[in-house]
């Protein structure tokens, strides 16, 4: 399985991820965590990429793909893969699919876009906030993440849709109501019995 997950900020992608990465033994990529660790490791880069997510921006797209490319270069991606929050620009999407063939992979096989309204995304990310202390969930950079999210990242939708690979799901509810609908919906795009099943 190789994937990506689309949604705004606080869509869900951290949480479904892990559970998909689980369900079909993959490792999931998230180019937010890495990036958090070369801040927390004050590392050249780290240092390059603080100020701009603490703004909600989006770092420079030669730091992200560096990430990725040397990510995907390990061998326990070779089954497949699960990246979150990467591509998020059209230039990303373009360079990840040329990556892919570079290195022989085959290419993606789904983009899931997880759909949460606008409002619930701050609420659910000011509850963070409390909880979690990150220093992007504070009100007005989650409102310029949200915006960056619709002007640069929502344009892939049509993107990957294109590609026939676009596959839409509600976000909102209960975690694992949304994880079972992804697992069927999966299931039906892959004509396969839904290895969700089992989860009753
Ligand atoms: P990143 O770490 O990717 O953050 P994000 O996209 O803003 O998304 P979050 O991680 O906040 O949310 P999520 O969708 O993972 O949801 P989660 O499961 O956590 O990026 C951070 C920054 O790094 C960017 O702003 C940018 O600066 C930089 N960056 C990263 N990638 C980049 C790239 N490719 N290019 C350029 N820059 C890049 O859930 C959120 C909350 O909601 C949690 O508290 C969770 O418990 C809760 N929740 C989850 N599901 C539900 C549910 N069904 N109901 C109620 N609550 C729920
Ligand atoms: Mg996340």
């Amino acid at each position: 399985m190789r994937m990506i997950l689309l949604g705004g900020p606080g869509s869900g992608k951290g949480t479904q991820g892990e559970m998909l990465a689980r369900e079909f033994g993959v490792p999931r990529l998230s180019t937010g965590d890495a990036l958090r660790a070369a801040v927390k490791g004050d590392t050249e880069l780290g240092r390059k990429a603080k100020p701009v997510m603490e703004s909600g921006g989006l770092v420079a797209d030669e730091i992200v793909l560096a990430i990725v490319e040397s990510r995907l270069a390990q061998q326990d991606t070779a089954a497949g893969f699960i990246l979150d929050g990467f591509p998020r620009t059209t230039a990303q999407a373009v360079a990840l699919d040329a990556m892919l063939q570079r290195h022989g992979t085959p290419p993606l096989d789904v983009a899931l876009d997880l759909e949460v309204k606008d409002a619930e995304l701050v609420q659910r990310l000011l509850l963070r906030a409390q909880q979690q202390g990150r220093t992007d969930d504070r009100e007005e950079v989650i409102r310029n993440r949200i915006r960056l999210y619709g002007e640069e990242t929502r344009p892939l939708l049509d993107y990957y849709a294109a590609q026939g690979k676009l596959i839409a799901v509600p976000g909102s509810g209960a975690v694992d109501d949304v994880f079972r609908n992804i697992v069927l919906r999966l299931a039906e795009a892959f004509d396969k019995p839904a290895p969700g099943a089992r989860l009753g």
